[in-house]
């Protein structure tokens, strides 16, 4: 058994199958490469096929994250950070225990099966603020780090406001991946140009439903929607609320200052329910990638969606160029705020062998780490010390926007509220895509838990 004791190899066969079942599950029906748990390692750089991971895992020298990243983009900015691991740390198998979904569909139901069977991965990806406290430290599954950041300097080059949704009264419990913009709008500039269309950084709702209207007589689907899973709506009715509300109202939603009832959460709602005038038919049998898939082949002529998407554009095959192929934009209305969404990397208090976890956390933190994974993430570093212009273009511009902007937390990505609030929205939103009642959608939420 490799040197395992028999438990842990137990528990650890027993959840691989799991995890293999999950992911071929959340397969069948996406288009962008779905990774089963694979094994890879320095030696033998190949990505093994499900049925014959699972001995791998079994391995001592070995490294396993779960991430809900599966999709082009997201895989190979994982692949570049394990590279950037494993030339520091050869010999170290990466057990990629990656479930798609996105958002906190599916990786983070794995996580906490695996947390309370006392079998945790030796990484898994969370999400700051609400989603780290309530799902990891408060049970407490989370290891404080407060050792790894002083020993690393990460104090000093991290952002204060950063810091704090880390942590919990004096601990620090996880290592920022990257930090991601949720309210963004992808184009594909040929169509728009084709059109006459040029949007801007400070268009308005407004101008955007007068676009959208001219695409759509042009036969045009304006906005492609791939809700297969619910947070993706959720990412549209916070771009809306971003554009109808202040930072300060938006912001005191997730603290009850600001009540559910509010009309201006009114107004957000109807903006919502027009925007889902302009979609495609087929975006509930879509996931996030996919939808993103139509924009570049020009199906349709844009996608509301967090810039993860540009790490599709960036990885697409063949190449496109940043503002020749395709373009972004803040979502219309609210481009005075930068939605924060920001990845994490957490390990257990109980993980089985500290040393190879702590080991890439460093990574992760590192100058190198920050720049391998990021560019191609679409997220931007979180260290203040790292040169914009290794970036491409789009990160460079959310570089300077992260500093400029006024930052608030996404709800829909799990930081602003907690698990069972975000839940009882994503409940939400799936049904008013069916029923459109505003005032239905809006009582939801207002008995939805904010504590
Ligand atoms: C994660 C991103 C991920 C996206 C889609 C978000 O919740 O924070 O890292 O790329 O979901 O999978």
């Amino acid at each position: 058994m490799n040197g395992l004791p028999r438990s842990r190899w137990f528990l650890r066969m027993t959840s691989l199958v799991a995890s293999v079942a999950i992911v071929v599950t959340a397969c069948s029906s996406a288009a962008s490469p779905s990774p089963a748990t694979t094994a890879v390692s320095t030696s033998q750089a190949t990505t093994a096929t499900s049925s014959q991971a699972a001995p791998a895992a079994t391995s001592e020298k070995e490294l396993e994250i779960i991430s809900p990243w599966t999709s082009g983009g997201e895989n190979a900015a994982l692949n570049a950070l394990v590279a950037v691991y494993q030339g520091q740390y050869p010999g170290v198998q990466f057990v990629n225990a990656a479930v798609g979904g996105g958002g906190n569909t599916a990786a983070q139901p794995m996580t906490l099966t695996r947390l309370q069977a006392g079998n945790p991965p030796d990484i898994w990806q969370g999400h700051g603020g609400a989603d780290l406290l309530t799902n990891y430290v408060n049970p407490g599954y989370a290891k404080s780090l407060n050792d790894l950041w002083t020993s690393e300097g990460w104090y000093n080059v991290a952002p204060k406001a950063l810091v704090s949704v880390l942590t919990k009264g004096s601990n620090v419990y996880a290592v920022p991946f990257g930090i991601h913009r949720v309210n963004m709008l992808w184009y594909n500039k040929k169509v728009l140009d084709a059109q006459g269309i040029t949007f801007s950084d400070t268009m308005t709702l407004d101008q955007f439903f007068g676009y959208a209207d001219k695409l759509k007589s042009a036969g045009i689907t304006p906005l492609c929607l791939g809700d297969k899973d619910p947070w993706t709506s959720a990412v549209i009715f916070e771009d809306s609320l971003l554009a109808n509300l202040s930072a300060n109202q938006y912001s005191g939603l997730w603290t009850g200052a600001t009540p559910m009832t509010d009309p201006a959460v009114k107004t957000a709602t109807q903006t919502y329910a027009k925007y889902l005038g302009y979609i495609n038919s087929d975006h509930s049998a879509l996931t996030w990638d996919q939808a993103t898939q139509k924009v570049m082949e020009g199906k349709c002529a844009a996608t509301l969606m967090g810039d993860w998407a540009y790490g599709e554009f960036h990885n697409a095959t063949p190449a496109l160029t940043d503002n020749v192929d395709f373009g972004w934009v803040p979502a219309p209305g609210s481009g005075a705020m930068f939605s924060v969404n920001n990845d994490i990397a957490i390990t257990a208090t109980n993980v089985a062998d500290p040393t190879n976890a702590m080991n890439f956390l460093k990574v992760v933190g590192s100058v190198p780490g920050q720049i391998a994974f990021n560019k191609l993430k679409g997220a931007i570093p979180w260290r203040t010390d790292v040169d914009p212009s290794v970036f491409p273009p789009y990160q460079q511009y959310s570089m300077a926007a992260y500093k400029s902007l006024t930052l608030v937390s996404s709800v829909s990505q799990g930081l602003a509220a907690p698990p069972a609030f975000v839940q009882a929205l994503n409940d939400a939103v799936t049904q008013f895509g069916v029923s459109k009642n505003v005032d239905a959608f809006i009582q939801a939420l207002a008995a939805a838990p904010l504590k």
